[in-house]
């Protein structure tokens, strides 16, 4: 155990069943950078973040944060304790306007002035306004200039994974969880990832990153951790991570070697 542990899990298990998605699962992360999580499918990384995001139960285990025994919090409080994410399977609020996901998220941020804004009130005219600076500057970081008030259903998925992403940094988070953020997207749409890493860290949010263009993993992250079957099967930095036999026999080889 270490002191400079800000993000700890202590024999994290889920089962559903008879599998054990995560299976005793120990780690310890300090705050900062991209720590990337992954493994083959079915090794259990979404199930992580669902237990770190407040989604699912653990069945065992525990979940720690900045000193906090956050185990067992409801995705609401998870995001209250400053966790936020994005989900394998793009969710967004279709219907609404790009600027309004971004805005919903917002929502605890201007609790009162939202009611004080329909009534007409200035200092709720004055709130909301503030938060709609704030979400188009979020918009603007984000690649999604001029798309604000379109439905986010019209736009192409590669912009509608950035419209989750802008979602999930609208409540400022300390953690960041994304899950296969590039999924389905071209080289081009990919280009900007890193750039967008490089900010959000510097902003001093700690990023867990699943996803499986692992050539991208290595080059955004400052540790990678390989999950297999729910357990841990390496953990260290990009390069020696990459290098490691049982992660290439297990998981890597083939990819790494095309
Ligand atoms: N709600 C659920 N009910 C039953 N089994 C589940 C459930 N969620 C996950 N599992 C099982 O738990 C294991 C881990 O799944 P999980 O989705 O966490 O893997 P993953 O690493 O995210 O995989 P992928 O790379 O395919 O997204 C799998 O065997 C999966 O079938
Ligand atoms: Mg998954």
């Amino acid at each position: 155990m270490t002191d400079s542990a800000w993000l700890r899990l202590v024999g994290l298990t889920k089962r559903f069943g008879g599998v054990s998605a995560v299976d005793d699962l120990d780690l310890e992360h300090r705050a900062g950078g991209v720590l990337g999580l992954i493994g083959p499918n079915g090794a259990g990384k979404t199930t992580v973040f669902n237990m770190l995001s407040g989604a699912i139960l653990p069945t065992s285990g525990r979940i720690e944060l900045d000193g906090h025994d956050v185990t067992g919090l409801r995705p609401d409080q998870m995001n209250g304790r400053g966790v936020s994410r994005t989900f394998q399977n793009l969710e967004i609020f279709g219907s609404l306007s790009v600027i309004d996901n971004v805005l919903v998220a917002r929502e605890r941020y201007v609790r009162g002035g939202a009611l004080g804004a329909m009534l007409g009130l200035p200092s709720g005219r004055r709130a909301a306004r503030e938060q709609e600076a704030f979400a188009r500057e979020l918009l603007a970081r984000n690649g999604l200039v001029g798309l604000a008030d379109e439905p986010a259903a019209s736009l192409p998925y590669g912009l509608q994974r950035r419209v989750e992403v802008a979602r999930a940094l609208a409540s400022q988070p300390r953690l960041l969880l994304l899950d296969e953020p590039l999924a389905g997207l071209s080289r081009a749409e990919s280009t900007s990832f890193a750039t967008l890493m490089d900010q959000v860290t510097d902003e001093g949010v700690t990023v867990l990153l699943v996803e499986h263009d692992v050539t991208t993993v290595m080059s955004v992250s400052d540790r990678v951790v390989v999950l297999d079957h729910g357990s841990l099967l390496a953990d260290g930095p990009p390069d020696a991570v990459a290098a490691d036999p049982r992660v290439r026999a297990a998981y890597l080889g083939e990819e790494l070697d095309a």
